[in-house]
C-alpha cells in the first residue's frame, strides 16, 4: 500500500519478573493507513502495550523490541529521544485509557491545551487561546470559555475525555492512537464521544 501512515514488523514487550519474562506483546504485525483500525483483546493481551510502544513510551523494566515501526517510511526505533519529542503529539497523538493520568491537576485545561499547541506550532498566545477554543467547540463542549478556565477536577468524565481529544487533535497529527478513550464513561456518552472523535479524525483524514 503506498498510503501506509504505519507498519509495525513483529513488535514484542516483555517485563521481567521473579517468576520469569512475562511476554506483554507477543510479535504483533499491523499496518495503518489513513483509516481507523481497531486492536480488540481482552484485558491483560496488550493492547495498551501496542500502542504506547509505537511512541516508545514502555517504561523501565519493560522493554519493548521490534524489527522495524515504520511511520511515514522512516524508522522511528533509529530515532533519539529529542526526535521523538518531536512526533508525540505532533506527528502522533495518544488519547490514554485514563485522562485524569494525563492532565495536569495544578494547570486549567485551557492553559494545557494552548501548551499542547504552543510546543509544537508557532502559534503566538492569542491564536493559541483562539485555536483552543475553536477545538473545544469542536468536541462540542457547550461552553468552551468556562471549560477553558476550569481545572481537571472541575469536569465531568466525559468533559475530561472531550479535553484530552480537543488536546491531542489540536496539534493536527497525522495519526491518533486512541486506548479505549471511552471506557471509563457510560454507554449514551460513550457513542456521542467516539462519534465527535469519529467525525474530526475524517474531516482532518488522519489515520
Ligand atoms: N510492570 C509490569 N510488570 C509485569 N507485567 C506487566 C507490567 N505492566 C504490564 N504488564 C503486563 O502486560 C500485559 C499487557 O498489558 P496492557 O496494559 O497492554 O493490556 P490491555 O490489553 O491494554 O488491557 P486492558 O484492556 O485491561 O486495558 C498484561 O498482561 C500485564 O500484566
Ligand atoms: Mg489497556
Amino acid at each position: 500500500m503506498s498510503d501506509t501512515l504505519l507498519s509495525v514488523e513483529d513488535l514484542w514487550v516483555r517485563f521481567p519478573t521473579r517468576n520469569g519474562t512475562v511476554d506483554a506483546v507477543r510479535g504483533i504485525s499491523f499496518s495503518v493507513g489513513r483509516e481507523r483500525v481497531g486492536i480488540v483483546g481482552e484485558s491483560g493481551s496488550g493492547k495498551s502495550m501496542t500502542g504506547r510502544s509505537i511512541l516508545r513510551l514502555i517504561r523501565s523494566p519493560g522493554q519493548m523490541e521490534a524489527k522495524s515501526i515504520l511511520f511515514n517510511g522512516e524508522n522511528l526505533l533509529d530515532y533519539s529521544e529529542k526526535q521523538m519529542r518531536k512526533i508525540r503529539g505532533h506527528q502522533i497523538s495518544m488519547v490514554m485509557q485514563d485522562p485524569k493520568f494525563s492532565l495536569n491537576p495544578v494547570h486549567t485545561v485551557g492553559k494545557q491545551i494552548c501548551e499542547a499547541l504552543r510546543l509544537h506550532t508557532k502559534a503566538s498566545r492569542r491564536e493559541a487561546r483562539q485555536g483552543a477554543l475553536e477545538m473545544l467547540e469542536a468536541v462540542q463542549i457547550r461552553n468552551p470559555e468556562r471549560v477553558f478556565d476550569s481545572y481537571p477536577h472541575e469536569l465531568s468524565g466525559g468533559m475530561g475525555q472531550r479535553v484530552m481529544i480537543a488536546m491531542m487533535l489540536i496539534t493536527d497529527p497525522k495519526l491518533l492512537i486512541a486506548d479505549e478513550p471511552t471506557s471509563a464513561l457510560d454507554v449514551t456518552v460513550q457513542m456521542k464521544v467516539l462519534a465527535i472523535m469519529d467525525k474530526l479524525v475524517q474531516e482532518r483524514g488522519m489515520g
